[in-house]
C-alpha cells in the first residue's frame, strides 16, 4: 500500500539565547527522523519527556518548519500552511482545556474548521457538526455550551471532533488521553479505535505511558534524544525489544500476563540534555551494556530480526 505521509530525516534545532553576547546554544531537538504512516494504520511514537515527540509532531502537522528533512503527504511536499495539508493532517493535543477557545459554543468550535476551507452554508455546517457531536458521543443540547460546562473526557470528544471535521486522513494524537482519568482515558481510546475503523484514519499516537498504545498500536517507534532508536511492529517492539533502551522502557510498565514476566532493566541516570547530547550512541551514558566504542561510533538503523534498531550490541 502507498504511504499517506512519508517523513525523511526530519530534523528541528532551535537556537536559545545565551545571553547578550556570544554564539547561541543549539537544542537538536530532533534529529532526523524517518517514518510513514499508512492508512487504517497507527504509529506509535513512545519515548521519555524530551525526546522530541511533540516537536515532531509539530513538523508533522507544519505547525513548525523542519530545520531539515522532507515530508510528503498525499504524493506532495507538504508546506507550512498548505490548504492541502491542513485538509489531511489534523492534531489533537494533550490538554483539551488549552486547545478550545473557552469563549466559543461547541457548535461554533466545531464549525470553524469549515467555515475557513469549505464553501458550506450555515445550515450544512450545523448539520455536520450536529454529526459529528454524535458520532464522538457528545449529545445535541450541547451544542450551546462552552468548554469550561464539560468533563474533561467531554472536552477531549470535542477536540477530536474538531480534529474530523475536515475529513482527514491522518490524525496526530499527542498524548491525547494523559491528562484523563483512567476509567476515561479507556472510553477515549475505544472511541479512537472506532473512528479510525470508520473513517479508516491513520494515527501517530504520541505517548509516553506505553500501557496506553500497546493495545491500539501497529507499529511502533522508540524515540531517545530526538531519534529513532527502535523501530518495528507492536508485536515485535513490544514483545520482544532489542535496543537496551526499549528494553529498560518495557520493563519498567506493567504486564497482565503472569507468563510473561521479564526481568526489570532499570533506567539509570536521566535524559541529558539535547544541547549536549553525548557522542557515540546517545544512550551509552546510561547504557547497561555499553562497550568502550559505544560512547566513538555512533550506530545506525540497522536491520535485525525484522525490525530496525540503532544499536552496536543488538
Ligand atoms: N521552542 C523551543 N525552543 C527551545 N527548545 C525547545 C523548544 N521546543 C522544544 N524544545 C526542547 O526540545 C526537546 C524536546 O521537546 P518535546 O516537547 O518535543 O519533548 P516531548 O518528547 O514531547 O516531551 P514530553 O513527553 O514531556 O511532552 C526538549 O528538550 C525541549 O525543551
Ligand atoms: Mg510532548
Amino acid at each position: 500500500m502507498s504511504d499517506l505521509l512519508k517523513a525523511t530525516g526530519l530534523t528541528k534545532h532551535y537556537e536559545v539565547k545565551k545571553g547578550l553576547f556570544g554564539e547561541p546554544d543549539i537544542v537538536r531537538a530532533l534529529n532526523g527522523v524517518s517514518f510513514s504512516l499508512e492508512p487504517g494504520k497507527t504509529l506509535a511514537v513512545v519515548g521519555e519527556s524530551g525526546c522530541g515527540k511533540s516537536t515532531l509532531a509539530r513538523l508533522v502537522t507544519m505547525i513548525e518548519e523542519p530545520t531539515d528533512g522532507e515530508l510528503i503527504i498525499d504524493g506532495k511536499p507538504a508546506k507550512p500552511g498548505d490548504k492541502h495539508l491542513r485538509q489531511t493532517v489534523q492534531i489533537v493535543f494533550q490538554n483539551p482545556y488549552g486547545s478550545l477557545n473557552p469563549r466559543q459554543k461547541i457548535g461554533s468550535i466545531l464549525e470553524e474548521p469549515l467555515k475557513i476551507n469549505m464553501p458550506d452554508d450555515a445550515k450544512t455546517r450545523r448539520k455536520k457538526a450536529e454529526a459529528m457531536m454524535e458520532r464522538v458521543g457528545l449529545r445535541p443540547e450541547h451544542y450551546d455550551r462552552y468548554p469550561h460546562m464539560f468533563s474533561g473526557g467531554q472536552r477531549q470528544r470535542i477536540a477530536i471532533a474538531r480534529a474530523l471535521m475536515l475529513n482527514p486522513k491522518v490524525l496526530v494524537l499527542d498524548e491525547p488521553v494523559s491528562a484523563l482519568d483512567l476509567s476515561i482515558q479507556a472510553q477515549v481510546l475505544n472511541l479512537l479505535i472506532d473512528l479510525q475503523q470508520e473513517f479508516g484514519l491513520a494515527y501517530m499516537f504520541i505517548s509516553h505511558d506505553l500501557s496506553v498504545v500497546k493495545h491500539i498500536a501497529d507499529d511502533v517507534m522508540v524515540m531517545y534524544l530526538g531519534r529513532a532508536i527502535e523501530k518495528g511492529t507492536g508485536e515485535k517492539a513490544f514483545g520482544d525489544p532489542r535496543h537496551p533502551y526499549t528494553k529498560a522502557l518495557m520493563s519498567a510498565t506493567p504486564i497482565a500476563d503472569p507468563n510473561q514476566r521479564r526481568a526489570r532493566v532499570k533506567l539509570e541516570g536521566e535524559l541529558p540534555s539535547p544541547l549536549n547530547i553525548p557522542a557515540g550512541c546517545a544512550f551509552h551514558p546510561r547504557c547497561p551494556i555499553a562497550e568502550p566504542r559505544c560512547a566513538q561510533d555512533k550506530p545506525e538503523l540497522r536491520e535485525v530480526d525484522g525490525r530496525l534498531v540503532s544499536c552496536h550490541l543488538a
